[in-house]
């Protein structure tokens, strides 16, 4: 099928490779040109596993080309995905702006019958905005149909959740066109959910808040292990064996970041609060996730500060991960840019590594009282405690012994819970964890 792919971020650039991988001739669009450029000289403008090779094979093999020009991908396409970003509101809402000058962008350039179908994640109803733009803009209603179709991928393992989702939802009132795009994925080997528009536009809200949720009530329970001797560790594995409860998103730790379930979250939020059935379920959700860094960052002054205004000035905190989590170079509300800043207004003086993350954090973060280091021992030197704000493999298995031979004070505060009390305490460390009081060597 010929496919036309708008927006080349972490969605787009993976959905365009998959589709061309599975034998489909794709045309990808975006208005950076800069970001264009790159992708036709064949690089990959963000981190993602897979994916440079995906693209490089695709490209090579001309079923995947990339381009600025909208009409002239529309014009050569039958299905036309949007995936561009949509970011908070001012007021709290999502911000369409994006999606409608796609919408707009491609009604001038329909040349026969389109299937549009909305991949970003956007609030119920704007498959029906999308219709009337493009209706405004001189397109027939026989001309095209909208479907839903939201995106499930994670970041760090997007190629792979895209080859083998959990499910696809295709929403639309057009029976043909649902049918056409889940013809599009039926190499894939994965249920398929067709229903409404509205529906399918919520899926993606719930499911995302859900999770979002999930992670808010085992940090709490967290709270609670830290006051009654409990590990939550071992409550987690506990609670997920329950085969209606599982195992995933129990992960207590500083809290979710991220491009999305931040957003999300607030935008259900707002969306209930607007129609007038406000989940206010989602407000304790999002509070619990406000206060994980500065009650992890308290626990840092306790143990470390003096009892000043400037309680850690003095102080050198080597800081381990950038990234909102492992394996992607995105720092969008990453937990690392609140406890930077927490831990500079605190007075202390950081030196930070990540693997990759570096670049986004130096434009992000600044270099205003940080030192951006090249290994995890190069952090540690001088420093009077390590925290773990990223879970990144090479994290797990460090040199203990040599982490401890750098530093002044041997303490690691793990925000992600990546060793076990008996592993660091050996190493001759004292360990402060999530959801575990603390132990001493
Ligand atoms: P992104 O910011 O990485 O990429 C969006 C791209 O769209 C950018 O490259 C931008 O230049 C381009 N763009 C914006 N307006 C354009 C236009 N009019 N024409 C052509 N290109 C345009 O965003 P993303 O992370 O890929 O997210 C896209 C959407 O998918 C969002 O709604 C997000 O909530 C949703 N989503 C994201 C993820 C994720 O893991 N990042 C997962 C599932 C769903
Ligand atoms: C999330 C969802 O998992 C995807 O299904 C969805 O498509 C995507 O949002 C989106 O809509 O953009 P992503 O943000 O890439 O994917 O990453 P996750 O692995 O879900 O992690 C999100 C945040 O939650 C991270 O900050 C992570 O550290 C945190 N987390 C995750 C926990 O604190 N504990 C956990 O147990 C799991």
């Amino acid at each position: 099928m010929n496919i036309c792919v708008i927006g080349c971020g972490y969605v787009g650039l993976v959905t365009g490779a998959v589709f061309a991988d599975l034998g489909n001739d794709v045309i990808s669009v975006d208005i950076d040109k800069d970001r264009v450029d790159i992708l036709n000289a064949g690089g990959c403008p963000i981190h993602e596993p897979r994916l440079p090779e995906l693209l490089e094979r695709n490209l090579r093999e001309g079923r995947l080309t990339f381009t600025t020009s909208i009409p002239e991908a529309v014009s050569e396409s039958e299905i036309i995905f949007i995936c561009v970003g949509t970011p908070p509101a001012e007021d709290g809402g999502t911000d369409l702006s994006q999606v409608e000058a796609a919408a707009t962008d491609i009604a001038r350039s329909v040349n026969s019958y389109k299937i549009i179908v909305n991949k970003s994640t956007v609030p119920v109803g704007t498959g029906d905005f999308v219709r009337e733009v493009i209706e405004k803009n001189g397109v027939a209603t026989t001309d095209f149909d909208v479907v839903c179709n939201p995106e499930f991928l994670r970041e760090g393992q997007a190629v792979r959740d895209t080859l083998h989702p959990d499910r696809i939802v295709i929403g639309s009132s057009s029976e043909k066109a649902a049918n056409i795009v889940q013809f599009l994925y039926q190499a894939l080997d994965a249920p398929c959910i067709i229903t409404d528009t509205q529906s399918a536009e919520l899926i993606k809200y719930a499911s995302n808040a859900f999770l979002a949720t999930k992670i808010s009530f085992i940090n709490a329970v967290a709270n609670l292990c830290e006051l009654t001797q409990a590990d939550i560790r071992e409550v987690a594995k506990g609670v997920g064996a329950d085969s209606r409860i599982g195992h995933a998103f129990l992960g207590a730790g500083l809290g979710y970041g991220g491009s999305c379930f931040p957003k999300d979250v607030d935008a259900l939020l707002y969306a209930s609060r607007t129609i007038g059935a406000e989940m206010s379920i989602l407000e304790a959700v999002r509070m619990e996730n406000d206060s994980r860094v500065p009650r992890f960052v308290q626990r840092i002054i306790e143990r470390l500060g003096a009892k000043d205004h400037v309680p850690l000035e003095g102080k050198t905190i080597g800081v381990l991960g950038l990234s909102f989590k492992p394996d992607t170079d995105d720092l969008r509300e990453a937990k690392s840019i609140e406890i930077c800043h927490a831990l500079r207004e605190a007075g202390s003086r950081l030196r930070a590594y990540d693997p990759i993350a570096t670049a986004n954090a130096r434009r992000i973060i600044g270099d205003e009282g940080i030192e951006y280091c090249q290994s995890p021992y190069e952090a540690a030197k001088g420093a009077n405690g390590i925290v773990i704000v990223t879970e990144w493999r090479e994290f797990i298995q460090l040199n203990l012994n040599r982490m401890k031979s750098e530093m002044v004070e041997p303490i690691i505060f793990d925000g992600r819970n990546i060793y076990s009390s008996d592993q660091v305490k050996d190493a001759g460390f004292e360990y402060f964890s999530i959801g575990k009081t603390s132990t001493k060597h």
